[in-house]
């Protein structure tokens, strides 16, 4: 059946709005002038870097420490307690923007930089200033063509115009900003692979500690952030931090882009209040399941992710929610590791990069769970034998559920398989293939055995 197994296509740059709620980093899409230099200028643009080249760098950081801001590439670290970790003494400082934007159901940076290259721009260099780091870089997505040209053409213009250089605006205050296009490898937005990776290194993940902060490109204090964090600067320092924090609920500031892909009338990307939940999210952003249909399961932040089931489309999209809303059901992901509850440690799930995968109540999930294995498999760098030998297995046997010549010990194994992955290796991409793998074995277990059940019988 044809049609089953295409979702509408996505509408894709979409706002979406929300009374009371101010558009921030999404508030030039479908603005073809605001690409422009003088457009982004005529909107207001760059005024800002005026204001902050003005304040102390120190200022500029307890603004965004007050402003709540947390990372939007995945584990939603507080920017602005990051940003203190870089040493006062350091003699070479970089800032490096994440915008490899690689995981699965996530295309919202993608979005932001070809609309509105210029305010990603803006961020840098107000956030350079702050962390005063000289030679700073863009690290894109090599498939990202598009992107690439309109984000080049911005940083030349800004150059030709003084707001890049040796004396930005005059003020005696240098900022370099260099454009860098990856090959096209998941593991190089991981941060420190993605260092490596701009250093003309293998793309590899570092072991940390010493984190990027400390040591990072070409040995020196780097901060790694993702594009939408670096685009909420300019209105943290125009507005102040306490403004900013106001704008969410709880310990995270601001508002988020949401990629909704999947089996929704209306997929698409979104600007939206931090803390809606999926269930709001699903009807009345996203005009609800396709064909009248119900939700069975959905991937809350990118694959990486544990997915919720039917019962937990209540909690609101938030950092501390996601870890914590007593109405997720915990999963165990590493038994090894001695934190958390019980001698074993429990995770709920996590907001993640912010891409939302609807699957419906028709939905193969065994087939589904092996599309994201293999994912991990292809993806994994290889470097330590858990990831490399472990999600190759988890490919291989969940392949086997999925095409109904499994057994009924598959689903230890695979369990035992992931165990073995969480918290023992070197990068989180470990992690992000185990979590999800043992995310759906708990929640949708009965899926997983009927598959079993039918073997033989499979057509
Ligand atoms: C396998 C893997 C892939 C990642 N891919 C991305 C990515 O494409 N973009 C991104 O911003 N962060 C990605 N991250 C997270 C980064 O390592 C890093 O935490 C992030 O860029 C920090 O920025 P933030 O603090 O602004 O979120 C990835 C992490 C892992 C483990
Ligand atoms: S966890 Fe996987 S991707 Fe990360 S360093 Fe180890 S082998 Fe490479």
């Amino acid at each position: 059946m044809a049609d089953e197994a295409k979702p509408p296509a996505p509408t894709g740059m979409t706002r979406v709005d929300v009374a009371g709620m101010p558009k921030l980093v999404s508030a030039r899409f479908q603005n073809e002038d605001a690409k422009t230099l003088a457009g982004y200028e005529k909107s207001g643009g760059y005024a800002t870097l005026r204001k902050a080249l003005a304040m102390r760098p120190e200022d500029i950081v307890a603004e965004v420490k007050a402003s709540n801001l947390r990372g939007r590439g995945g584990a939603g670290f507080a920017t602005g307690v990051k940003w203190g970790f870089v040493p006062k003494d350091a003699k070479a400082v970089h800032l490096v923007c994440n915008a490899d934007e690689s995981e699965p159901g996530t295309c919202k940076d993608r979005e932001l930089i070809y609309w509105d290259p210029h305010l990603l721009i803006e961020g840098m260099i107000i956030s350079a200033h702050a962390l005063k780091a000289v030679h700073n870089y863009i690290y894109i997505r090599g498939e990202m063509m598009r992107e690439y040209a309109v984000l080049a053409k911005a940083v030349d213009d800004a150059y030709a115009r003084g707001y890049l250089g040796k004396n930005i605006l005059g003020t005696g205050i240098e900022v370099h900003l260099t454009v860098h296009r990856g090959a096209g490898a998941y593991i190089c937005g991981e941060e420190t692979a993605l260092l490596n990776s701009l250093e003309g290194l293998r793309g590899q993940p570092r072991l940390k500690p010493p984190f990027p902060a400390i040591k990072g490109l070409f040995g020196n204090p780097t901060i790694v952030n993702n594009v939408e964090t670096l685009m909420n600067i300019p209105f943290i320092v125009d507005k102040g931090g306490p403004w900013f924090a106001a704008l969410g609920p709880g310990r995270s500031g601001g508002t988020r882009m949401l990629c909704v892909s999947g089996h929704v009338n209306k997929p698409g990307v979104w600007e939206l209040p931090i803390g809606i939940s999926f269930r709001q999210l699903i009807d009345e952003v996203c005009g609800g399941v396709w064909k009248g249909r119900k939700v069975k399961a959905v991937i809350p932040g990118g694959v990486s992710m544990p997915p919720l089931d039917i019962d937990e489309l209540d909690v609101p999209i938030e950092f501390d929610a996601l870890q914590n809303d007593e109405r997720i059901k915990p999963v165990m992901v590493s038994p090894t590791q001695k934190f958390d509850l019980g001698g074993g440690r429990l995770l709920r799930s996590m907001a993640g990069s912010g891409g939302v995968v609807v699957l419906d109540d028709q939905t193969d999930i065994p087939q589904a769970v092996w599309r994201i294995m293999k994912f991990f498999a292809h993806e994994s760098c290889g470097q330590c034998t858990p990831c490399r030998e472990g999600t190759g297995w988890l490919e291989k046997v969940s392949r086997r559920v999925a095409e109904g010549a499994g057994k009924p010990a598959d689903l230890e194994l695979l369990a035992s398989i992931a165990h073995g992955i969480a918290g023992n290796t070197i990068c989180a991409l470990g992690d992000a293939a185990a979590w999800p793998m043992l995310g759906f074995l708990t929640k949708f277990r009965a899926d997983f055995e009927a598959k079993i059940k039918q073997k033989g019988k499979a057509a």
